[in-house]
């Protein structure tokens, strides 16, 4: 353990047989109790581990009358002899089953009300509960195990960069608000009424000034502020393994992030990488194949555009799409040709409720024949044609949607997502990490009516497209890359403008006009005139990483105190109103609101 505390000589977690004899203090937690009449057991609890611990009347009386009082979760200080257990009474489910302490002292150190739920992993309590609790729910084993393991790898990134050149650069919590990304957090200014600092989104500004001041190699385990919809993978406030590095291609950082990411799984997990190199996808072929940029390369199952066979025959479905400008993809599920009625009607509620106006369905027998709404339409050639675009087989399921794009991919994605659990094809242990690069730079944000830069206004481009920022933006390649795991977005950079010209020019393009950029962004465009260097970066989001690790799909779980779905603190309390003095101190005074959303309870 490196160094000793008062109260004991080793941890609950530690002895083995080799200590037998020995004489030892272990403390902590009662994790139950075994009145077997004569002898009492104590399993005794503490981070490290569990210790079986017997209270023999004939040892030691007083011991044992302690023992007689104590319940769950108390608190104790135990002095014994460490014992081999007999032959047969070994717990091989125990770092310490070889041995047990016949006890000589035990002292109540402290007493504990009975718990709200259960803390051995048998039962998965509400979590609304858990969140309430979470000092007890941390005491579960489960989540124990993730908190330690978020330590190895903060850990582990923090030497891998060291050795590579990185430093460690605090950046600040109180920033300025910029117009971009999502909704900030905003603190109120007290000397300066009416004004607000804004909490970081990222460090994105800051990182780039730190290569302006000529740092070179910069990383941050940073924590970032969104005020956005809440998912099963966000939280209002997150963190992320922040870089930053001078004088690199798209390819040095997305190498560097690769090898750490190999490092971090070898020395922090158990989970095996499905393919190195990771392959990378361009953002269009993800979207034609997969439906979506963050594909889940754990199986294949790739969508299949059949657009161009669809406009054959007569079916009202297909052609009433492709009609308004629409497509028609496909996904072949192997071995689901034998779907019962129900259970086609099953997979296609589930197309329908994810937006899809319907699902055409072809099953192809184990002898060959084919069941499908098309053969009324389309003649056999017509549907051949289409089951061998798909590589259909005797004994498959092919499913269709026909609509936008957008509904269509969306449909496919999480259907291809569906039909792969459904089909057992998704290994646990497995971690499948793909590269999407080739972003378009801008989209047109329809609402807004203008560009809007696809990841962030800093992006780079590439030299033979800057030329389109005058003729044609939507078709300039930016120089970003987003790192996919299992399906999740686990991170996501660029290499950056570096051009003050450039970057006034991205932002026009964004409908600012000369006084917004100069108030927004005057200091990066200003920065960027003295010496910025070529430059480019990468930002993980740690809590997926650790989610993906710890094989949780709930991020909730990787954080020690988190918000609720509904960002909320339920354990403190927060958000909370203020006193009136400090609302005046801070020279604010809240609107009086028509509804508020509920609070949750636990
Ligand atoms: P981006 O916005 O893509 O990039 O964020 C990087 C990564 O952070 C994680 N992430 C989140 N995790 C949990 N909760 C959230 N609300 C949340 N939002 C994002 C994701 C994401 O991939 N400054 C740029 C990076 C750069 O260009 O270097 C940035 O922040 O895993
Ligand atoms: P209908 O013409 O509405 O009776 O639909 C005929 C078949 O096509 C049914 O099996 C529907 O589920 C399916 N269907 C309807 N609209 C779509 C669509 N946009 N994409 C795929 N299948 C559809």
């Amino acid at each position: 353990m490196g160094f000793e505390v008062h109260y004991r000589t080793h941890t609950c977690g530690e002895l083995k047989a080799s200590e037998a004899g020995q004489h030892v203090k272990l403390a902590g937690w009662v994790n139950r109790r075994r009145d077997h009449g004569g002898l009492i057991f104590l399993d005794v609890r503490d981070r490290y581990g569990m210790t079986q611990v017997v209270c023999d009347p004939e040892r030691s009386p007083e011991a044992h009358r302690v023992a007689s009082e104590l319940r769950s979760e108390y608190v104790i200080q135990v002095s014994g002899t460490v014992v081999r257990r007999l032959p047969g009474t070994e717990n091989a489910n125990l770092s310490t089953g070889e041995i047990e302490i016949a006890a000589e002292q035990i002292e109540l150190l402290n007493t504990s009300r009975t718990t709200p739920f259960p803390l051995n992993d048998t039962v998965q309590p509400d979590e609304s509960l858990r969140l309430k609790y979470r000092y007890l729910d941390l005491r579960r084993p489960s989540m124990r195990d993730i908190v330690i393991l978020r330590h190895r790898v903060v850990k582990a990134m923090r030497d891998y960069l060291d050795e590579r050149g990185f430093i460690e650069v605090e950046t600040p919590i109180l920033l300025k608000s910029t117009p971009e990304g999502a909704r900030d957090y905003l603190v109120p200014s007290r000397l300066y009424p009416g004004e607000f600092y804004a909490l970081p989104q990222s460090p994105q500004q800051m990182k780039q000034l730190l290569m302006v001041a000529g740092l070179d190699r910069y990383f941050q385990i940073a924590r970032c502020f969104r005020d956005e919809d809440q998912r099963a993978d966000r939280q209002p406030e997150f963190t992320q393994l922040d870089l930053e590095m001078s004088f690199v291609s798209e390819e040095d950082v997305m190498s560097l992030m690769e090898d750490l990411l190999v490092y971090l799984i070898e020395h922090t997990t158990g989970k095996h990488i499905k393919q190195r190199p990771f392959p990378h996808i361009s953002y269009k072929d993800a979207l034609d194949r997969y439906g979506i940029d963050r594909p889940d390369l754990r199986f294949e199952l790739p969508l299949v555009d059949i657009s161009d066979l669809a406009s054959a025959g007569t079916f009202s479905v297909f052609r009433s799409a492709l009609a308004a400008e629409g497509i028609v993809k496909g996904l072949r599920v192997p071995g689901a040709g034998s779907y019962t009625r129900k259970e086609i009607d099953t997979v296609t509620e589930f197309a329908r409720s994810l937006g899809a106006k319907g699902l055409v369905t072809l099953a192809i027998s184990a002898t060959g024949d084919v069941k499908s709404p098309l053969t009324k339409f389309m003649s056999t050639e017509e549907v051949q044609a289409i089951i061998e675009r798909l590589e259909g087989k005797a004994g498959d399921l092919l499913l269709f949607v026909a609509d936008s794009a957008k509904v269509a991919n969306d449909v496919l994605f999480r259907l291809r997502i569906r039909m792969a659990e459904r089909l057992n094809l998704i290994d646990p242990e497995e971690l499948a990490f793909c590269w999407v690069v080739d972003f378009p730079l801008f989209h047109y944000d329809d609402d807004l009516k203008r560009y809007d830069a696809e990841h962030n206004p800093f992006s780079g481009m590439d030299e033979a497209h800057i030329e389109r920022l005058d003729s044609d933006p939507l078709n300039i390649r930016a120089k970003q890359y987003d790192i996919i795991c299992n399906g999740f977005e686990v991170g996501g950079g660029s290499v950056r403008i570096n051009v003050a010209e450039l970057q006034h020019k991205v932002f026009s393009l964004m409908n600012m006009s000369d006084e917004q950029i100069t108030e927004q962004f005057g200091h990066m465009l200003e920065a960027f005139e003295y010496g910025a260097p070529p430059h480019g970066g990468i930002a993980l989001g740690l809590d997926r990483l650790i989610m993906l690790f710890a094989g949780t799909d709930n991020i909730r779980d990787v954080i020690a105190f988190p918000k609720t779905q509904s960002a909320q603190d339920i354990l403190m309390g927060a958000p909370s109103p203020v006193d009136e003095k400090q609302l005046i101190d801070l020279h604010l005074q809240v609107r009086p609101q028509e509804k508020r959303p509920a609070k949750e309870q636990a």
